[in-house]
């Protein structure tokens, strides 16, 4: 995808216009496909030097580390399992380690924490199922996009809730510093929106009644929902977003090195196999 193009859906999922053309998800999609393969012949051997040299040396923060931001509360992408930080987001950046030579090694944060923790350099990249956005993209640089997604709404089977037009007035319940806590605060006030730390709290909120709906991205929509009894997930979606990798602007290098790992993970189909161990087809 051409940086106008990324820059075009995430203004288009930021301001929420899904309803326009430009914004099809579906150009979207086979836009990815075509930029896989051009990168893909980009990256033959000839090329390499020349691109390596271009982007200056991959500085890392721990000699031999990728250390990797995230915020494991994020089913399927990131989560515990037995102790252990598992998901799409953990085993593809596990992959892009090899693929450095080096270990990875994942900092469990608070979402809202991690842009500031790649913009300082006190973890090298930062990976949570994270929208690119505009507004990010001013302090820090994304990858090429690994994965789409849409925010949703859940509410309560028996809502009266049909569809987003009716969340006027009422309460929303987020995770802090979100794009589902953006655009809810943006579009229905912030008096209107609860924020809290986790996904799930948020989904606890709707289940206790504290809120009257929960908007956040599809997957751990799903995943909640389904450890919920009484939940649903309307039929009308709220944004199309894409998620990549943020690094930072002073590390071009290595955004290119990531952005090469990944076009190798899409093209070996790698990265459709650890999004299908996840998200199994329905
Ligand atoms: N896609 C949304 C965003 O970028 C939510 C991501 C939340 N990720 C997480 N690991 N908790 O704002």
């Amino acid at each position: 995808m051409t940086k106008l193009k990324r820059i075009l859906a995430a203004v288009c999922a930021a301001a929420m216009v899904m309803a326009f053309a430009a914004c099809d998800s579906k150009d979207t999609a086979s836009d990815a496909a075509e930029s896989t393969q051009s990168s893909v012949a980009a990256s033959a051997d000839e090329n390499k030097a020349t691109a390596d040299e271009a982007a200056g040396e991959i500085k890392l923060s721990t000699d031999g580390k990728l250390v990797m931001a995230t915020n494991a509360s994020f089913p399927p992408y990131e989560y515990y399992e037995n102790e252990k930080i598992v998901g799409i987001d953990a085993e593809v950046a596990e992959l892009i380690a090899q693929k450095l030579g080096v270990e990875l090694e994942i900092k469990d944060m608070e979402f809202g924490s991690i842009i500031g923790a790649v913009q300082t350099g006190a973890v090298d990249m930062g990976m949570a199922g994270m929208t690119v956005t505009e507004d990010r993209l001013k302090t820090i640089d994304f990858s090429d996009s690994y994965a789409t997604a849409v925010q949703v709404v859940i509410v309560k089977e028996d809502s009266e809730i049909a569809s987003v037009d009716d969340l006027e007035g009422k309460t929303v319940g987020v995770q802090e510093n979100t794009t589902g806590d953006i655009y809810a605060s943006d579009d229905l006030g912030e008096e209107n929106v609860k924020r809290y730390n986790k996904g799930n709290d948020a989904v606890a909120a709707l289940a206790s009644g504290v809120v009257d709906a929960v908007i956040i991205d599809n997957e751990p929509a799903k995943s909640f929902v389904a450890a919920n009894d009484g939940l649903k997930i309307l039929e009308t979606s709220y944004a199309d977003e894409e998620y990549a990798i943020a690094v930072s602007k002073d590390n071009k290098a290595l955004t290119e090195a990531i952005n090469k790992a990944l076009a190798e993970l899409k093209a070996d189909g790698s990265l459709d196999a650890i999004v299908e161990k996840y998200i199994p087809a329905e």
